[in-house]
């Protein structure tokens, strides 16, 4: 294992691609000449990452990253059989799982990685908020990536209704029901969502375009963002760390660091493997409008916690609509949460911000009391 102590001083980055090129020959060197990758190499080889007690909250975000790779792939080859329509979608998916060699494999890693991935997502968001890695200046760092939660959840929503059965069907309905709640401009947002008043194969012809082309472009255009920054800036070192003027030591991103992503990337395989030929994501019944509400109906676990604030809301708060007074609370709460590098000022100048590091620690607790609230009420 290759440790250094500090940051060596950079080189000229030129100067090193030059050399770097001249010594290489054939394909590398002809690829080279025309494409100029000796810069691109020499960043890489310089490359390095803060390693200290806190390091293993950096693998989240590559983990992320793969996890979302997987379900691009797993995603595309979907599509080669997926049918959307409301007399089409349930069935399609039934081919899939019954008839496709390996769809069953196929459509399981992509519903149990959407899992993972969010499941990811959350102690990502939350690792670099408790280490202050949003602080200048990572600002647009961190305004892109809670923009990517928000897309990250919308891929979730639309995903669900796609096989078009009883479930997804009732909680899409409460789903933009809530969306409904926004106030002005609520009965709007509502019928651009299902296409109409009621949930029907319009809103599944919309939930589809959302899954496979909006959304995707969106969160490819956000993600080349938020890597690019990071590129460019390198990991910050947490306030803890950074408030002690202690040498940090540094690890080199490729191989050493590289490396222990692949480790867990692998793990990360293997357990989608497992889970998929173990417990394949069950299709339920077709969707029939007209059927009953399914007894107990809820929405998936990473939305739980907002549903469980809206159940819990009494009807009328100060004479206005609880819900619409709970909906109005959330986007608040989002907003102020993009806008959390230049709420938390005392971090940005490398000091203590103790109100913030309260205000991550309730916001967890909080989602996992509601959430495991919600699962067991
Ligand atoms: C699809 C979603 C996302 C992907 C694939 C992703 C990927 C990454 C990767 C690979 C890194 C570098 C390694 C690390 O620090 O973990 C990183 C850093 C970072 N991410 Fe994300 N991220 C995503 C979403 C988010 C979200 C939701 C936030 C916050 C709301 C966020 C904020 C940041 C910040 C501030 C850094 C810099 C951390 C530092 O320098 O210490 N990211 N991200």
């Amino acid at each position: 294992m290759n440790l250094e102590t500090t940051a060596p001083p950079r080189k000229n980055p030129d100067a090193g691609a030059r050399g770097a090129a001249s010594k290489r020959g054939g394909i590398a060197r002809w690829l080279d000449d025309r494409l100029g990758l000796g810069p691109l190499l020499a960043h890489l080889r310089e490359k390095d990452v803060p390693h200290h007690r806190h390091s293993v909250w950096y693998f989240f975000g590559g983990m992320t990253l793969f996890l979302f790779t997987v379900q691009v792939v797993t995603g595309i080859l979907l599509l080669f059989y997926y049918s959307p329509g409301a007399n089409s979608a349930f069935e399609s998916v039934q081919f899939i799982m019954g008839q496709v060699r390996f769809g069953w494999l196929v459509r399981s890693i992509h519903s149990w990685s959407a899992n993972l991935m969010i499941g990811s997502l959350f102690v990502h968001m939350f690792s670099v908020f408790l280490l202050k890695g949003y602080r200048a200046p990572r600002e647009l760092t961190w305004v892109t990536g809670v923009l990517l939660f928000f897309v990250v959840l919308g891929f979730g929503f639309s995903g669900y209704l796609l096989p078009w059965n009883q479930l997804a069907f009732f909680a899409t309905k409460v789903g933009t029901e809530i969306a409904g709640a926004i106030p002005i401009v609520g009965h709007t947002v509502l019928r651009l969502l299902r296409g109409g008043d009621d949930v029907t194969g319009v809103t599944l012809s919309r939930f589809f375009a959302l899954h496979v082309a909006i959304l995707p472009i969106v969160a490819v255009g956000l993600l080349s963002v938020h890597l690019l920054l990071i590129q460019r800036q390198g990991i910050s070192v947490p306030l803890s760390l950074e408030q002690r003027k202690a040498p940090v030591i540094r690890l080199p991103f490729f191989p050493d660091f590289f490396l222990r992503e692949l480790i867990g990337w692998y793990v990360a395989l293997a357990a989608l493997a497992a889970l998929a030929a173990l417990d394949p994501w069950p299709l339920g019944t077709k969707c029939d409008p007209l059927a009953p509400a399914p007894a107990g109906i809820k929405p998936e676990w990473f939305f739980l916690w907002l549903y469980q604030t809206l159940r819990y809301l009494p009807a009328k708060i100060l004479g206005l609509d609880g819900d619409m007074v709970g909906v109005c609370f959330i986007n608040v709460a989002f907003a102020l949460w993009i806008f959390i590098p230049f709420l938390d000022k005392k971090a940005s100048n490398g000091r203590r911000s103790p109100a913030f590091t309260a205000i991550g620690w309730s916001a967890i607790l909080y989602i996992i009391g509601m959430t495991l609230w919600g699962h067991f009420a």
